[in-house]
C-alpha cells in the first residue's frame, strides 16, 4: 500500500496533522529524524487510522503515492531548510513539499523559486488553531502553484476546520502569499490580544471589578458580537484560581508577554510596505515594554496623575494583589484613597469616585454596569481598526507581490480553526463581499455605524485610562488612526513645510498642480518650481 500523503516532523503539531490526516480516511507515511517518535506515534495513534512509518527519508519517499505530497512540520529557519536539502534530492518533478511551519514569507518566496528550478512545488502554507486544531481541524492558509493546490486542496478541504459546512481553506495566492497572510493573521492575534488585556485592566483598576466578575463580563460579552475564541479563554482564565496559592490565577503569572517573532515580522513588513497598521505595532511594543524589566524596575518609583491616589499606589504597590480592587473585593483597594476621591470628582458627573464599598473603583458603583459596556464598545472599535489594518496590510502584499489575494475569502478561512476564529470575521467577509474594492472596512455600512455609535464611549473609556494613568496603548492608537483616517486636515501640511524649511524638500499646494520650494533664507516671498 502507498501513502497519500508523508509528514516529516512529529514534534505535537506535526503528529496531530498526521492524525487529523489518517482520521479524515488518508494513508500518512510518517517520518522523523529520532525514530522515537515515529514509533510512538504508531503504537499510541495507530488504531485511528493507516500510518506508513518510515525509518529514514528514502523509506519515506518511497512509500508515496505521485504526485508525492511531503509536509515539513519542523521549526521555522535553518532546520527548514536542512529539511529541504535532505528530501529534495529524493523527488520527481511535479512531487510537492509542503511546509506547515511558521515561516517568513520571503524565505517561503526564496525557497520556492529554489524549488520551482528544480520542477518541484513549494508550498508555504499557514496553519492556525495550536495543537488542538492541527488535529480537530485547523484553518490552513496554502501559497503556491495553482497546480499544487489541485494536489493538496481536496486534502486540506477535508482536514481544515469547517464553518456552517464550508472549509475554511482556501488557496490564498502563489509563493509567499500563505506565509504572509498568516504572520498578518498573527498580528492581528497580538493587537486582539492586547485590546482585551486592556479592557481587562480597566474593568479591573477603573472600574474595580474582581477577576471572578470579570470572568463573567467576559461571557456576557462572548454571548454578543465580541462572541469569538479569544474572548471565550479569557473568561475561562478569569475565572481560575490558581491552586497553589488560592489567588486569582492571573495574578500568579509574571507580567512580561514574550513573542516568538510573528508580530514583528507583520511590523516590520508593513514599515516596509508603507501600511499604516499603528494598532498591531503597539500591541508588539506593548509586550516589549512588558518584558523589559530593567526600565520599569528604574520607571517604577515615578509619579502618576498629581491629583490622583490611583496610579502612584499602583505603581508603589508592586503587587498584583494590590493594585486596585483585588479578589471578589475582598482586600479593599490598595489606591482607593482619599486623595484620589478628591481628584476626579469634578469629572464627567460622578465617573471616577471610589466607591463607599471600598472596592477601589474609580467608577461609582451604579456606574459599573454603565462602564463595563463603554469598554465594550472600545473593544469593538479598537478591534474594527486592528482587522482592518491588517487587512490593509494584506491588500498592499498583495499588491506588492502579485499575489491577487481575495480579502473576503481570507476573512471567510478566519471563521473557523484559528486563534482569531469569531463571528466578527464573518462580517469582515461580508463587508468585501458587498465592496471588495473598499479602501478600508471602517467605511464598510456594518462597521461603520458600529464606529458611529461607540465612539463616545470609546473617547471617554481612553479619556479616563489616561486620567487614571492605565496604559491602553492599542485602544488609544485604534482611536487616533480613527481619528487621523477621518479629519479634514492633518498636520502634516506644517511637517512638510518644515521639510521644506531645513532641506528644500519641497511641498505641493492645495490651490495649484506642481511641486513648490520657499527660498525660506533668501526671501521667503518667494517661491519657485521644483
Ligand atoms: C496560531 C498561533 C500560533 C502560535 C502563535 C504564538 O495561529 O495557531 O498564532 O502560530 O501559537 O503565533 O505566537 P507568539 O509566541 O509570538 O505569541
Amino acid at each position: 500500500e502507498k501513502a497519500d500523503i508523508g509528514v516529516t516532523g512529529l514534534a505535537v503539531m506535526g503528529r496531530n496533522l498526521a492524525r487529523n490526516l489518517a482520521r479524515h480516511g488518508y494513508a500518512v507515511a510518517v517520518h522523523n529524524r529520532t525514530e522515537a517518535r515515529t514509533k510512538a506515534l504508531v503504537e499510541e495513534f495507530g488504531g485511528e487510522g493507516t500510518f506508513l512509518p518510515a525509518a529514514t527519508p528514502e523509506e519515506f519517499v518511497a512509500s508515496l503515492e505521485r504526485p508525492r505530497r511531503v509536509v515539513v512540520m519542523v521549526k521555522a529557519g535553518a532546520p527548514t531548510d536542512a529539511v529541504i536539502e535532505e528530501f529534495a534530492p529524493l523527488l520527481e518533478p511535479g512531487d510537492v513539499i509542503v511546509d506547515g511551519g511558521n515561516a517568513h514569507f520571503l524565505d517561503t518566496r526564496r525557497r520556492e523559486a529554489a524549488l520551482r528550478e528544480r520542477g518541484l512545488h513549494f508550498v508555504g502554507t499557514g496553519i492556525s488553531g495550536g495543537e488542538e486544531g492541527a488535529l480537530n481541524g485547523p484553518s490552513i492558509m496554502p501559497g503556491g502553484s495553482a497546480e499544487s493546490w489541485e494536489a493538496l486542496g481536496p486534502l486540506f478541504e477535508s482536514i481544515a476546520a469547517k464553518v456552517d459546512g464550508v472549509p475554511c481553506t482556501t488557496h490564498i495566492g502563489p509563493d509567499g502569499a500563505g506565509h504572509f497572510v498568516k504572520m498578518v493573521h498573527n498580528g492581528i492575534e497580538y493587537a486582539d490580544m492586547q485590546l482585551i488585556a486592556e479592557s481587562y485592566d480597566l474593568l479591573r483598576h477603573a472600574g474595580g471589578h474582581s477577576p471572578a466578575e470579570m470572568a463573567e463580563i467576559f461571557r456576557t460579552w462572548n454571548a454578543g458580537r465580541l462572541d469569538s475564541y479569544l474572548i471565550e479563554i479569557t473568561a475561562d482564565i478569569l475565572a481560575h484560581t490558581d491552586p497553589e496559592t488560592g489567588r486569582p490565577f492571573v495574578d500568579v503569572v509574571l507580567d512580561q508577554a514574550e513573542q516568538k517573532g510573528t508580530g514583528r515580522w507583520t511590523v516590520q513588513t508593513a514599515l516596509d510596505l508603507g501600511s499604516p497598521v499603528n494598532g498591531i505595532a503597539e500591541a508588539v511594543f506593548a509586550r516589549s515594554v512588558s518584558g523589559h524589566a530593567d526600565l520599569r524596575e528604574a520607571a517604577h518609583s515615578l509619579p502618576g496623575p498629581s491629583r490622583s491616589a490611583a496610579p502612584a499606589d499602583r505603581a508603589a504597590s508592586g503587587d498584583e494583589a494590590g493594585r486596585g480592587a483585588s479578589a471578589d473585593g475582598a482586600e479593599p483597594a490598595a489606591f482607593a484613597g482619599e486623595a484620589g476621591r478628591a481628584a476626579l470628582a469634578g469629572e464627567a458627573g460622578r465617573a471616577a469616585l471610589a466607591g463607599e464599598a471600598g472596592r477601589g473603583a474609580f467608577v461609582d458603583e451604579a456606574e459599573r454596569g454603565a462602564f463595563a459596556d463603554k469598554v465594550e464598545k472600545a473593544l469593538y472599535a479598537s478591534k474594527i481598526v486592528a482587522y482592518a489594518q491588517g487587512f490593509d496590510e494584506i491588500r498592499a502584499g498583495s499588491d506588492e507581490y502579485g499575489w491577487d489575494i481575495d480579502l473576503g475569502a481570507t476573512a471567510a478561512i478566519w471563521r473557523g480553526g484559528c486563534i482569531i476564529r469569531a463571528e466578527f470575521l464573518d462580517r469582515i467577509r461580508a463587508a468585501y463581499e458587498g465592496d471588495p474594492a473598499t479602501p478600508t472596512l471602517l467605511t464598510t455600512p456594518d462597521f461603520a455605524e458600529a464606529l458611529a455609535d461607540a465612539q463616545d464611549a470609546w473617547r471617554e473609556v481612553v479619556a479616563t485610562a489616561v486620567r487614571l494613568g492605565i496604559p491602553v496603548p492599542g485602544f488609544s492608537a485604534a482611536l487616533a488612526y480613527y481619528d487621523s483616517l477621518r479629519a479634514d486636515r492633518l498636520p502634516a501640511a506644517l511637517i512638510q513645510s518644515q521639510r521644506d524649511y531645513f532641506g528644500a524638500h519641497t511641498y505641493r499646494r492645495v490651490d495649484k498642480d506642481g511641486t513648490f520650494h520657499t527660498l525660506w533664507a533668501e526671501d521667503p516671498r518667494t517661491e519657485v518650481t521644483r
